[in-house]
């Protein structure tokens, strides 16, 4: 265990976690978008900036990416971690400015409105990179980049062309903040238009009725180490749970 300060008064953390965690742990609310406790760090959102002293040194720098140690002093909400995080909040809404989960964050932060205009530039996207990393790091697919430099950096599969080793199951989708993603099933396919992905789906033997994308289903049977027997996969969810 290390013990630091957070805005004047002294807290516990584990060695290495980050600050992010540490201040969340104790009941700060700080912002953040980028961050998932069950992915690695990334800092691109730059809204959960703190100020940090370490010895003589003060900086403004990411919690999600600090660190703890031993004896450091934290400070969540000076004057110029705010205006930091409010003008991050303003390209980060003019990025996504129809999103509800950073219009409602952005409203906390008390931004209501942002003087910049990105809409087109990235289709809704903030470039948070937790697609990315959800596919690599948790499905294990790794369908996803950074492409380009600069205002022109964007996520997508390698190329730009349909990622064929997708498995279409959405954990995209899922943890994108932003919601500049969509999944959509009709009874032949599933499409995530973003990708160009088009995948075949599964219906369930007893139902008939669509219920997973086939790689998924293959994706499943030959990865873990243990996988469930293929007849437990011929039937949706419902119809396994009536027996
Ligand atoms: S949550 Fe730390 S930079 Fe995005």
């Amino acid at each position: 265990m290390i013990n630091l300060t957070i805005d004047g008064k002294n807290y516990k953390g584990e060695k290495g976690e980050n600050l992010l965690q540490v201040g969340l742990n104790n009941g700060f609310d700080i912002p953040h978008l980028c961050y998932h406790e069950n992915l690695s760090p990334y800092g691109g959102c730059r809204l959960c900036l703190i100020e940090v002293t370490r010895g003589e040194r003060t900086t403004l720098t990411t919690s999600c990416t600090y660190p703890g140690e031993e004896g450091l002093q934290v400070k969540t909400s000076t004057p110029q971690v705010l205006k930091a995080r409010r003008l991050m909040m303003e390209i980060i809404l003019a990025l996504a400015p129809s999103s509800s989960h950073i219009q409602s964050l952005a409203g906390k932060m008390g931004v209501e409105r942002t003087p910049f205009n990105y809409q087109k530039e990235g289709e809704g996207c903030i470039k948070c990179g937790l697609c990315v990393r959800a596919c690599e790091e948790l499905v294990g697919a790794g369908v996803l980049t950074f492409s380009h430099k600069g205002p022109q950096r964007k996520v997508e599969p390698p190329f730009g062309e349909e990622p064929k080793n997708c498995i279409g199951c959405g954990t995209c989708v899922y943890v994108c903040p932003a919601g500049c993603l969509t999944m959509e099933d009709t009874p032949q396919e599933r499409k995530i238009d973003r990708w160009k992905r088009r995948m075949e789906m599964k219906t369930c033997q007893k139902c008939h009725q669509p219920y997973m994308p086939t790689p998924q289903i293959e994706y499943i049977l030959k990865g873990p180490p243990d996988p469930p027997p293929e007849k437990w996969l011929s039937c949706c969810p419902i119809c396994r749970r009536k027996g």
